[in-house]
């Protein structure tokens, strides 16, 4: 693992952007995982400015979201359809066409993982995959548990995760109990793996993800499995590594 740790969130956001914007320039074509949440936004937003620059062109390249919540509209400000479109793709030229995003208002979510998981096999790579990390270390929407999926599927989100992502809401009442999330198979599959983690209230399960023992139960411990993760901290979120 090539871990960097970084005195400011704008130099974090501008390694993560331009780790993103090479591949691109190198590789027009390239398939790129994406995520969402808080720590993202800077990237995205440094990936944008460099677009507007005119230093790189999206048009060709694919990308797969790593999850969706079920059950809110795709217009709610809250989905991450929208906020990608809010965050990158609103701003950027790539083609709405090989954008891929679950749709967690599927009438049958569990056809929709199926559809999902047909679409990445015949994107047969994603050349790199970008993670942030949950404060129980779950990537994507892939909760600790004694057993993980390989695919896309249905998750139950464990009451942490939606109490962290209640911020973004009105009420915790409003948080879906629900998503679709790639699996950690897919996840795991990628040629690179871009992590990115900020802040203080990460830098224990940093340092279990990174350096404990692999283990379902911190799904984010995987990643030491994989022969090329990149991860990108914060000096707050690295201190204990
Ligand atoms: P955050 O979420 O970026 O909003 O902290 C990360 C995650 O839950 O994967």
């Amino acid at each position: 693992m090539n871990i960097l740790k970084f005195e400011s969130q704008q130099k974090l956001n501008e390694a993560g952007a331009g780790i993103l914007a090479g591949l691109v320039q190198t590789n027009p074509r390239v398939v790129l995982g994406l995520a969402t949440g808080g720590t993202p936004v800077g990237i995205y937003e440094e990936l944008v400015d460099t677009h507007r620059k005119g230093m790189v062109s999206f048009k060709s390249i694919t990308t797969f979201n790593l999850d969706e919540y079920v059950g809110i509209s795709t217009d709610h400000p809250e989905s991450y359809h929208a906020y990608m479109n809010h965050h990158l793709f609103s701003h950027i030229d790539a083609n709405p066409a090989r954008i891929h995003i679950p749709d967690g208002n599927a009438a049958d979510l569990k056809q929709e993982c199926e559809r999902y998981n047909a679409l990445l096999d015949d994107a047969k790579q994603i050349d790199l995959q970008l993670l942030g990390l949950g404060h129980n270390g779950h990537i994507g929407f892939n909760e600790p548990d004694h057993a993980l999926m390989s695919g896309t599927h249905v998750v139950k989100l464990k009451e942490e995760t939606r109490s962290a992502n209640a911020r973004f809401f009105n009420h915790i009442d409003e948080v879906p109990t629900h998503a679709l999330t790639m699996g950690v198979g897919t996840i795991l599959k990628a040629k690179m793996i871009l992590l990115v983690v900020r802040g203080a209230d990460k830098a224990e399960i940093v340092h279990q993800a990174l350096t404990g023992p692999i283990t379902t139960e911190c799904p984010a411990s995987l990643l030491q499995t994989h022969p090329h993760v990149v991860v990108l901290l914060d000096s707050e979120s690295g201190r204990l590594v």
